[in-house]
């Protein structure tokens, strides 16, 4: 058989799709990415594996590109870290840095980097038609990875056990390596131990639960404070749903519960459906039923959401690859296609009794809520009362991101309109609209330029939405082909790709039969 290293480099970028490439989120220069892999920050940089094919710009020849940032929003891509070959393609995983080095791999001054990655095994392989856990490893910081020659480390010979994503856990009876990976077809998040990173014992399982009708994949298990609170950890379980997310095809569901070193449990209030999402027969209670979980993001683009390990100051941030399953390989750009989505910090916060994520972008210097250095306030707007005529926001600009910070009392207005990307018939746009009555945010890009490319990518998704002391929160990360909405501080986000024609850079804000008080409106470029 052809080995995957074979095929051509693809040549230069196509002229009419270099415009959409983004400003700060990040694309491969040339080639094919998926998942998110190996997020983790060592010596001063964050590191961004991920799924890469080398050799083109659809999903294949599975291997882990490589790139680092300082801040999270500028990233520099390097070599291929490691590459698919005639026996295995290299599919999704994580790395830890071994401090300990329990792994014998590096040393207890110099502790080494190691990714534990699925082997997913072609023809050519002795594990041919099985998915197993594999390690390879750096000793300089990440640049250059061998693989382990005792690989697989961990094989339940099972043709969809893949994507590890492996912790330090510390508890009563001391620290250990703890992985959670998927049996993604029978809908299970399996946890197992180590204490050397190469022999693993089996811990629990869990699901399926809440969305279980498309593959489980990219889990991740991590623990958090609510609002802070020392004394106050819930773990947080991340389970990416494909198909069937609440937006359609791919997007990540999250649990909230305990975790003893052996055991997830989830707390009651995390829970949809007892028998499953998907085992109720009719589509509207079905619907209902996904409404009810926990989702990291309401929108089509925001699958496989993993976090960094090592975050400093011990921050979770996570990143998500921004597209959908649906129709990945046949966005409308070449050869680059697909991107991750802006870093998110995530924190917990108390919800009627039970706790809930809530998401910030990550803006500046690698810290959600600080000052924003690369950003110039366009528009920065007194007090107003909007009623009638539309209020026209600072134009898109090329070669920058912006992002739009809004508080907004509707009032008597049934309806808040942004309109991005537009045109000045008001023919063409990106709207996102607050339905007061309704209390659904919606994000609609059916008429957001270049939807035709795939039957579903014209959409319309919504998102339940409570205002605040009557106020309703935004903000808007708006780059070349994308919308991300961080609404009421983070408690709803909704993320979208879209691809708008050339020329369509307006932005406006209006009310819809009323009146509506616009407290704050900022916009500030992102470059
Ligand atoms: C998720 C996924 C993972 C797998 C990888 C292969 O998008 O299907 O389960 O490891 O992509 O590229």
């Amino acid at each position: 058989m052809s080995s995957c290293l074979d095929a051509a480099r693809p040549e230069t970028a196509q002229a009419e799709t270099t415009r959409f490439r983004p400003a700060i989120h990040f694309t491969a220069r040339d080639t094919w990415l998926n998942d998110p892999n190996g997020l983790v920050f060592h010596n001063g940089l964050y590191h961004l594996f991920f799924q890469n094919n080398p050799h083109g710009s659809v999903w294949g020849n599975m291997s882990w590109g490589h790139a680092t940032s300082r801040d999270l929003l500028h990233w520099t891509e390097h070599p291929v870290a490691i590459a698919c070959d005639e026996a295995e393609d290299i599919y999704s995983g994580s790395v830890v840095v071994d401090h300990g080095n329990t792994s014998g791999f590096g040393t207890a001054d110099a502790p080494a980097l190691v990714a534990i990655y699925t082997s997913a095994y072609k023809a050519a392989s002795q594990h041919s038609g099985t998915q197993a856990q594999s390690l390879a490893y750096s000793t300089d910081a990440g640049m250059t990875w061998k693989k382990y020659d005792g690989n697989p480390v961990l094989s339940r010979h099972s043709p969809h056990f893949r994507d590890p994503k492996v912790f330090r856990y510390q508890g009563d009876q001391g620290a250990c390596w703890v992985m959670v990976a998927v049996e993604a077809q029978h809908q299970k998040v399996v946890f197992y131990r180590s204490d050397d990173l190469k022999s693993w014992v089996f811990l629990s399982d869990f699901g399926p639960a809440n969305a279980d009708a498309g593959e489980w994949e990219c889990p991740d298990l991590f623990p958090l404070p609510v609002d802070g609170d020392p004394d106050n950890i819930k773990w947080v379980l991340i389970v990416n749903v494909n198909p069937g997310a609440v937006a359609g095809g791919s997007g990540g569901q999250y649990f909230i519960g305990s975790f003893d070193g052996i055991r997830f449990c989830p707390d009651a209030g995390s829970l949809a459906a007892p028998a499953g999402v998907s085992a109720l027969g009719d589509s509207a209670a079905a619907a209902t039923a996904l409404q009810q979980c926990l989702w990291l993001d309401w929108g089509r683009d925001c699958y496989a959401s993993v976090s960094f390990s090592d975050a400093p100051d011990g921050r979770r941030i996570i990143i998500g690859w921004m597209n959908n399953w649906d129709y990945a390989n046949q966005l409308p750009t070449a050869p680059w296609r697909s991107s991750m989505t802006i870093a998110r910090e995530v924190r917990l916060t108390a919800n009627s009794g039970s706790a809930r994520l809530i998401q910030q972008p990550v803006l500046a210097g690698g810290c959600a809520g600080a000052d924003l250095p690369a950003a110039k306030d366009h528009v920065n707007a007194d007090p107003f009362e909007l009623e009638h005529s539309a209020f026209r926001l600072p134009d898109a600009v090329p070669g920058s991101a912006h992002i739009i910070e809004a508080e907004i009392l509707p009032g008597s207005a049934e309806r808040i309109e942004f309109r991005l990307f537009g045109n000045v018939d008001g023919s063409a746009g990106t709207v996102l609209s607050y339905n007061a009555a309704a209390a659904v945010l919606l994000l609609d890009r059916r008429r957001s330029g270049s939807t035709g490319f795939h039957e579903k990518f014209a959409s319309a998704e919504s998102a339940p939405l409570v205002l605040e002391d009557g106020l309703l929160k935004l903000q808007i990360v708006v780059d070349h082909c994308s919308v991300e909405v961080f609404a009421q501080g983070g408690k709803v986000v909704l993320t979208d790709l879209i691809f708008p024609e050339v020329g369509n850079r307006g932005n406006w804000l209006s009310a819809g039969n009323g009146s509506a008080r616009i407290l704050k409106l900022t916009t500030s470029t992102l470059t």
